[in-house]
C-alpha cells in the first residue's frame, strides 16, 4: 500500500488522528520515533485494537479517536431505519467505550456522540450519520482549542531558567495539537522564554523517550531524556524547578490519575519543596468520580515489562504486576492548569464552582 501522507498541526508536528473524505487515519505511535506512519481505521475493531496497542493513545486523543472510531462502526448502518441506526450507535459506542478504562476521556466523547445523536431529529439514518460527522470534528476542533488554552494559561509557572520535568507523554501526540502538560511549554517557547526540559522516559512503554522527547526536539525546545530514577537526583541538584504532568482521569477532589510512576514524582517533588502541576482540559474531569480510590487502573500485558522491545529481560514464569496508571493524592498537586485558568486547592470546592455551576 502507498504510503499515507501525514498532515502537520500548527506546532509542525504530526497530526495524532485525521479525517478524510470520510476516512479516520491515526498517525501509528507505536513506531515513533523510528519511523512516522500513519494508518487508515477501516473497522471498529480495528479503532479498539488502535487504542489497546497504543497506535493511538493519551486521555484527549482517545476521545477523540472514539468520537471519529464510532462512525467507523456505524457507516456501513446508514440504510437503516433512524430506530435500528440509533441503537446500532448507542450499542457500538458502548463496545468501543470498553477499549481502554483509566482515561475517562474516551467515554465522555462516546457519550457526548451518544447524547447528540438523540438530541436529533433527523428524517433519515444518512441525515444523523453526517450531523454525527460534524460533532466529531467539533470534539476535534475543541480539544485542539482547550489544550490550547491550557498553555496559555499554564506559560506564566514556566519562568526564564526553569528546569521543568514531565513524565510520559502529555504531548501534542496525546491529544490534537498543543498537548496539556506540554501546552505551557510550547506557548512559553514560542513567547521566547528559555528553560529546559527534563523528559522521564517512561517504564515500561517508554512514552517519554519516544515520544516527549521526539515532539519536544522537533519543536526546537531544548529537552534532555533522563531515566525514571534519576528523578530524585535532578531534584537535589537543584535542575528542577517545577513539575508538570497530565492526567487520565481527574476525580471530583483533584486526585488525579496519570501513567505509573506519576505519584512517585508527586512525591519527590513534595520532598524537595517543587511545586507539582497537572495540566487538562474539562473532558478530562470525571466528577461522578468522588475521589481517586474508585478510578479504574488498566493492568497491562505482563510482557511489556518482562521484555524490553522484543527482547525478554526477566527470567520465565516470574510473576509481574503491570498497571499502567497510579492515582496522585490532591494534597500533593499545588495546582490543575486547565482552559479557564490555575485551579487551586481546595480542588472539590474550586472545580465545582469553576465547572459544574457554570456548566463545561
Ligand atoms: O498509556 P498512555 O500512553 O495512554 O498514557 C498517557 C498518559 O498517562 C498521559 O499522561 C495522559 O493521558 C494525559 S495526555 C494529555
Amino acid at each position: 500500500m502507498a504510503d499515507i501522507p501525514i498532515p502537520k498541526n500548527r506546532l509542525n508536528l504530526p497530526e495524532t488522528i485525521w479525517w478524510d473524505e470520510g476516512e479516520l487515519f491515526l498517525l501509528d505511535q507505536t513506531q515513533l520515533p523510528l519511523a512516522v506512519v500513519g494508518e487508515r481505521q477501516d473497522t471498529i475493531e480495528q479503532v479498539s485494537d488502535s487504542i489497546k496497542a497504543l497506535k493511538v493513545r493519551g486521555a484527549p486523543a482517545i476521545g477523540v479517536a472514539g468520537a471519529y472510531g464510532l462512525l467507523v462502526g456505524i457507516k456501513n448502518d446508514r440504510q437503516l431505519p433512524v430506530g435500528d441506526f440509533m441503537a446500532r450507535v448507542e450499542s457500538q459506542a458502548a463496545w468501543l467505550g470498553e477499549a481502554r478504562p483509566t482515561a475517562v476521556n474516551l467515554k465522555w466523547g462516546l457519550k457526548r456522540m451518544v447524547e447528540f445523536a438523540k438530541a436529533q431529529t433527523a428524517a433519515s439514518s444518512r441525515e444523523l450519520y453526517d450531523l454525527l460527522v460534524e460533532e466529531a470534528i467539533r470534539i476535534h476542533d475543541e480539544d485542539r482549542e482547550l489544550c490550547r488554552m491550557v498553555g496559555v494559561h499554564g506559560a506564566e509557572l514556566i519562568k526564564p531558567g526553569n528546569g521543568v520535568l514531565t513524565h510520559c507523554n502529555a504531548g501534542s501526540l496525546a491529544t490534537s495539537e498543543f498537548g496539556t502538560a506540554t501546552s505551557p511549554m510550547y506557548v512559553a517557547h514560542q513567547n521566547k522564554v528559555p528553560f529546559k526540559v527534563y523528559a522521564d522516559e517512561t517504564r515500561p512503554l517508554l512514552q517519554g523517550a519516544r515520544l516527549t522527547s521526539w515532539e519536544l526536539q522537533q519543536a526546537g525546545i531544548d529537552v534532555t531524556l533522563i531515566t525514571d530514577n534519576m528523578a530524585a537526583h535532578l531534584m537535589s541538584q537543584g535542575l528542577i524547578d517545577i513539575v508538570i504532568t497530565g492526567t487520565d482521569r481527574t476525580a471530583a477532589n483533584g486526585d488525579v490519575a496519570n501513567k505509573i510512576g506519576t505519584m512517585g514524582v508527586a512525591i519527590l517533588a513534595k520532598h524537595f519543596g517543587i511545586p507539582f502541576y497537572v495540566a487538562l482540559p474539562y473532558s478530562t474531569i470525571d466528577f461522578d468520580m468522588p475521589d481517586g480510590k474508585g478510578i479504574p487502573i488498566e493492568e497491562r500485558d505482563p510482557e511489556e515489562v518482562t521484555h524490553f522491545g522484543m527482547r525478554r529481560t526477566a527470567p520465565e514464569n516470574i510473576q509481574v504486576l503491570s498497571p499502567a496508571f497510579d492515582v496522585t493524592p490532591n494534597e500533593l498537586v499545588a495546582g490543575l492548569i486547565t482552559e479557564r485558568g490555575i485551579i487551586r486547592p481546595p480542588f472539590k470546592e474550586n472545580l465545582l464552582r469553576e465547572y459544574a455551576t457554570k456548566g463545561a
